[in-house]
Parts: C-alpha cells; sequence; structure tokens
C-alpha cells in the first residue's frame, strides 16, 4: 500500500482499504483465529494457514493409521515441523480448539481432552501462525502468552530458539543440549535405565553456566551460543550451505535416533538430510531391537558371522546400515 498522506480524503479511503483488507484477509488466510475456533479432520475442514501461506496448521492422517489424524504444523508442500500434543491422534470425529476460556486443546471424538496448551484464564485472545511456523497464541494487546516455539516436538527451525532448558522426542529417543553446549541423545524406556548414546561438545567456551541456544540459521549453519559469546560456536555445516533459494531448513530427532539437518524447497514435500550428528547409526542405541545385530551390507568382514551372511547375500561395497534381526547378543561391531 503507498501511503496515502496529504490528501484529505486520504483517512476516508485509508479506512476503506483497511477495513477491505481485514475483511480479505479474514476471509482467507492469516487472520487472528478467535476463541471458539476450531479445526476438524474433516475434509470440509479448513486450515489456518500464515499471513503468506508459508505454513498452515491443518490435520493430516496420522503415519501410524489412516483412521487417525493427527494436528500439525506443516510447511508449504506437506513437510510437518510442530504437533499438537507431539503427534497425539484424534478420531475423525475429533478436533482441535481454541476454547472461550483461551486453551488450545486437542479434543478426541469421545469429548476426552488429550492435549492442551494449558493457558486457559491466562487472557488468551487469539491464535495466529506466524511465517516462521510459530503457532502463538496472544492477549487482547497482542502479547504472545503461549508459543509453539517453546514448546517443541521433534523439530526445530529456522529462528526458532532451542535452548538447553527444551528437549526432542521421537518414540524412546531424547535429544537436548546440557549447559555445557554437549548435544545429548539418550534412549529412554519406561522401567528401563536410560542410556545416553551420543554426547558431543564443540567448543570448551561454555564455562559461564549459561542458558545454551542451539539454531538453524537460514545459510545453513547449526550453531550454539549462550549469549556471551560475539561469534556463535558453528556445530555443522548443511551441505547446502550458503544456498538461498526459497527454503526451509529445520533439524530433526528422527524415529531411528538421529539427529539430522534438513532443507526442504518450498511446496516440494520433500526434505533433502545435510547433515547428520551421529555419524554411524549402528552407534545409536536400541536401533536394531532387543536381539538385533547391526551391521553394514559392504564387503570388508565385520565379524564371522556377520561377514559370512553378507558375502553370501550382500555382496555390495555400500554402507548402509542393516539389521539382522533374532540373532543372539552382543551386537557385532567389530571393524568399526
Ligand atoms: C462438514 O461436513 C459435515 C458432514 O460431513 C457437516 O455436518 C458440517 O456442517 C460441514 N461443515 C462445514 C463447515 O461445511
Ligand atoms: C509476504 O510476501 C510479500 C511478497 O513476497 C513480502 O513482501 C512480505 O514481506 C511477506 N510477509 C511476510 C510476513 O513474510
Ligand atoms: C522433556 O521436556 C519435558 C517438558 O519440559 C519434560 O516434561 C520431560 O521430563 C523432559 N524429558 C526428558 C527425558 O528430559
Ligand atoms: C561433552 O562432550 C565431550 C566430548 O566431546 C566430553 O569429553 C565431555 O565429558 C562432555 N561433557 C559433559 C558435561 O558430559
Ligand atoms: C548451573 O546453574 C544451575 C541453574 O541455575 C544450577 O542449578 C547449577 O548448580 C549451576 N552449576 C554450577 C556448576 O554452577
Ligand atoms: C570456541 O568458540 C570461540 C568463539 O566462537 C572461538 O573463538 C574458539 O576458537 C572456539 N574454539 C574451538 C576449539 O573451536
Ligand atoms: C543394503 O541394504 C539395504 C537395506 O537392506 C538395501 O536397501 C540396499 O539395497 C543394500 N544395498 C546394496 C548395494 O545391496
Amino acid at each position: 500500500m503507498r501511503p496515502l498522506r496529504g490528501d484529505p480524503g486520504a483517512g476516508a479511503d485509508l479506512a476503506v482499504l483497511c477495513c477491505c483488507f481485514l475483511l480479505l484477509s479474514f476471509l482467507s488466510h492469516g487472520a487472528d483465529m478467535p476463541l471458539g475456533s476450531s479445526l476438524s479432520p474433516a475434509a470440509n475442514s479448513t486450515s489456518w494457514s500464515s499471513p503468506n501461506s508459508t505454513v498452515s496448521l491443518g490435520f493430516a492422517p496420522s503415519p501410524t493409521s489412516r483412521s487417525l489424524f493427527v494436528a500439525a504444523v506443516t510447511y508449504a508442500g506437506g513437510v510437518p515441523v510442530w504437533s499438537a500434543g507431539a503427534g497425539a491422534a484424534v478420531d475423525s470425529r475429533g478436533s482441535l480448539r481454541l476454547s472461550s476460556s483461551g486453551d488450545l486443546q486437542l479434543v478426541k471424538g469421545s469429548g476426552a481432552v488429550l492435549w492442551s496448551s494449558g493457558t486457559a484464564g491466562q487472557g488468551v485472545a487469539a491464535a495466529a501462525l506466524q511465517e516462521s511456523g510459530n503457532l502463538v497464541l496472544k492477549n487482547s494487546r497482542g502479547r504472545v502468552v503461549w508459543q509453539s516455539f517453546d514448546h517443541p516436538t521433534d523439530t526445530v527451525v529456522m529462528s526458532q530458539s532451542f535452548t538447553s532448558c527444551m528437549n526432542l522426542t521421537s518414540g524412546p529417543y531424547v535429544f537436548a543440549v546440557d549447559r555445557s553446549g554437549n548435544l545429548t541423545l539418550s534412549w529412554a524406556s519406561a522401567g528401563a535405565a536410560p542410556v545416553t548414546y551420543f554426547n558431543k561438545g564443540y567448543n570448551n567456551s561454555f564455562t559461564a553456566n549459561k542458558t545454551v541456544t542451539l539454531t538453524m540459521q537460514t545459510n545453513g549453519i547449526v550453531s550454539l551460543n549462550d549469549g556471551s559469546l560475539v561469534n556463535p560456536v558453528v556445530v555443522a555445516y548443511s551441505s547446502n550451505y550458503g544456498e538461498s533459494d526459497d527454503m526451509l531448513r529445520f533439524l530433526r530427532l528422527e524415529s531411528d535416533g538421529n539427529f539430522r539437518a534438513y532443507s526442504a524447497g518450498r511446496g516440494s514435500g520433500t526434505a533433502t538430510e545435510q547433515w547428520s550428528a551421529v555419524a554411524d547409526q549402528c552407534q545409536v542405541f536400541g536401533y536394531c531391537g532387543n536381539m538385533g545385530v547391526c551391521s553394514y551390507n559392504r564387503t570388508s568382514p565385520v565379524s564371522n558371522f556377520v561377514s559370512a551372511y553378507q558375502s553370501a547375500s550382500l555382496p555390495s561395497a555400500s554402507f548402509i546400515k542393516v539389521c539382522f534381526p533374532g540373532l543372539p547378543s552382543p551386537a557385532v561391531v567389530a571393524g568399526h
């Protein structure tokens, strides 16, 4: 919009223009969702979009069952970056609703609340989805009361700050950054002692015992800072570092227990791996299950048993990880 200052009729024009704009944006996308708004898995339900439709919030079929649905924020093209209740799924009669008391709730068809933002009675007046992928609940003065960026599920996107007070989870796997700036990956299953299978420092500068923040920069650098360093500590460079196409870059704790950096072109719906924390997938605890043996289908000997198996069935020179289920422990990883 051009400035309309100086013209005596401009005030009225501006008012009309603003009115049209508000009406248009309410009818299309980017508008604040007022109390009482809801989304459902029904085919005729609309989704909530960010102002430029870079991201949207809506229901998608659950990866585990086509009859269940997950409420997720997805990047244009379909890459999910956050989900309500960390992937909790509801039936086709379920909904995601902003209650009259200002609580964002994931509700099953039965009416049972599966997850909520816990913001009832805190003055929430509306929900809005920002271009960055941040879902915010704000009060009538526009102040943010709750934001999805403070409650990550398995993904961290550009401009999101992942701090040493947070964690990412994916099945039994947990990712965190400790106060010394180490990246850690653990396996934690109910009733079993947690196992940390990855614990790495990238710089010993984090001695101030401050909150350390992990960031995916728009240029593809994964970095750490505790606010005291002039230059952030580089954890990794994405393979396509510096490329500035219209893309989303993000970090994700995958269901295979590895922590990776990705990029996804707008509208492409596919993400390309750019870096992984655990270079050797066989180092991921529990990756091959209880009795599995983790190895590689390449020709160099790995162990008597597995290399005999391999040379017979997998005569390749690749490094793709394979599991041999049912073989006795301990896992055979000799030669690595
Ligand atoms: C969506 O469809 C259902 C039945 O399939 C209907 O009950 C409901 O009113 C429809 N909602 C809208 C917003 O059209
Ligand atoms: C939306 O897109 C327009 C045109 O590309 C751009 O000028 C504007 O800055 C974008 N807005 C946001 C919030 O990204
Ligand atoms: C992960 O963070 C959540 C929320 O702060 C907390 O409830 C949970 O205990 C944490 N999990 C681990 C394994 O630290
Ligand atoms: C951080 O990781 C380094 C290895 O990179 C390790 O030597 C050190 O003990 C770790 N620090 C903590 C607090 O676990
Ligand atoms: C670091 O800070 C935390 C929280 O402020 C505190 O609990 C802990 O004792 C501190 N550790 C050291 C070594 O100062
Ligand atoms: C640690 O980070 C500081 C600040 O970015 C840098 O000056 C220093 O060279 C780094 N040290 C190592 C070992 O990478
Ligand atoms: C290696 O094993 C994987 C997993 O079983 C398989 O998909 C891949 O085709 C194998 N690679 C070769 C070159 O045999």
